[in-house]
């Protein structure tokens, strides 16, 4: 097992009506900014809840952050924090409102220019960032108890990750009751996002972290037996919870650690959104099937052992369990009604794969994967195999 260090310090406030308790959670004297998305909060009870939790506190409002967060929005929330002295961000909604507060609990403790902080590579904001809590209403990034975050800047079509040990919430409130209200096409998001952020830190090579592959083929085992249960028209608060809190663990941390983790699935799903703008989890189940072919001798033991352990895939030789979990592993993406294939979201992807080599090559990207040895060149045929 690699060493690893492991401090999560946010606190979670898991069930229903735990909302409540934010009153008690944020500083009575804090000065806050709540944070929300399109509006979906008005609509479905959580923005009346927030607001009647916090009816004692100083609070001010900024809304419309988008999905996949847009700088040039969030410039002007910190505009607000800076003219109004906030000194405590609260987020309500899904990854994208989250992140965006991740980068404004950053930027507001930064003294250069705020994109600077996304252009360095991933994780250099060192310093604390301003205190923020979050109000998950949407399970599917972990965003709510980890400490990275994505932020997307049209102009320039750049989608950037970022983060920090000083950008993790105080506190953050999951109360599966919020998944009532979401569309399905995103709870579907939700399970094929927090599904490939197992795969990502668990289909590399085999390790002697027993322990951790357990944890990961859990998560897996319990997102799918949810899944038809979440997608149902019938609430299932059970089902709900479960989605909810898998989708947190596959990524707070904990799965991580004592392994090598890949992460090239993100790298080219972000450029996938950055040129389309189709929706992160889907450029995820675009990409990860090809990812785990153009790769498969490095990564066929693992394959095998998911296939064996997560799909009871008991027949055939290694390869041939190695391919049939990658086969499983798509289909469990169609049966979410996730289409798999670049060419069914658009017919103008010509030059997509060299769009991604070149944002590799940009980046500096030029060994990702595992073995840090994948280049822009293999980016670019995994995204033709797309
Ligand atoms: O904006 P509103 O009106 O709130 O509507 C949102 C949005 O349109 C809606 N929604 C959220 N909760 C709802 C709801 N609608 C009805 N009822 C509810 N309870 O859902 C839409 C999508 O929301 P969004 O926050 O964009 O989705 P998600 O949570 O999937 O976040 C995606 C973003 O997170 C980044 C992605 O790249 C993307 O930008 N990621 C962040 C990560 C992290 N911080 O660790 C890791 C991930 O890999 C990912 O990259
Ligand atoms: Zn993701």
């Amino acid at each position: 097992m690699l060493n690893f260090e492991l401090k999560n310090p946010t606190k979670i406030l898991f069930g229903k009506g735990e909302i409540a308790k934010l009153a008690k959670e944020i500083p009575q004297d804090a000065n806050i900014l709540m944070l929300y998305g399109g509006g979906s909060i008005m609509k479905n009870g959580v923005y009346d809840q927030v607001k009647d939790a916090l009816k004692g506190h100083k609070i001010e409002e900024f809304g419309g952050i988008p999905a996949n967060p847009e700088y040039e929005v969030l410039m002007e929330a910190l505009k607000i924090i800076k003219e109004k002295n906030i000194n405590y961000l609260l987020a309500v909604g899904g990854g994208s409102v989250i992140d965006g507060t991740k980068f404004l609990s950053a930027a507001a403790n930064y003294d250069g220019e705020p994109w600077d902080i996304l252009r360095k590579p991933v994780r250099t904001f060192e310093g604390q960032g301003m205190p923020f809590a979050t109000v998950l209403t949407l399970p599917a990034t972990g965003s709510e108890m980890n400490s990275g975050y994505v932020i997307s800047r049209r102009g320039t079509g750049e989608k950037l990750s970022s983060g920090g040990p000083g950008l993790f919430p105080v506190v953050s409130v999951l109360d599966p009751e919020v998944v009532r209200s979401i569309p399905k096409n995103q709870i579907a998001n939700g399970i094929a996002d927090a599904y490939t952020h197992v795969l990502e830190q668990y289909m590399t090579y085999k390790t002697a972290a027993t322990l951790q592959d357990r944890f990961s083929e859990s998560i897996l085992q319990t997102l799918q037996e949810v899944a038809p249960k979440v997608m149902n028209e019938e609430f299932d608060y059970d089902a709900a919870a479960n989605f909810m809190w898998c989708c947190t663990m596959a990524l707070n941390g904990l799965i991580a650690k004592g392994v090598p983790t890949d992460w090239a699935v993100h790298g080219m799903g972000h450029e996938l959104t950055a040129q389309y703008g189709i929706d992160h989890a889907r450029t995820l189940a675009i990409i990860a099937p090809s990812h785990y072919r153009y790769n498969f001798n490095s990564k066929k033991e693992k394959l095998a052992q998911y296939a064996e352990r997560v799909w009871n895939i008991t027949e055939g030789t290694l390869e041939e369990k190695a391919e049939k979990g990658i086969q499983k592993m798509e289909e469990f993406f169609q049966s979410l009604g996730i289409k798999t294939k670049l060419s069914e979201y658009t017919d103008d992807y010509k030059d997509t794969a060299k769009k991604v080599e070149q944002a590799f090559t940009d980046r500096n990207w030029l060994g990702q994967g595992e073995y840090r040895k994948l280049t822009p060149q293999d980016a670019y045929k995994i995204v033709e195999m797309s």
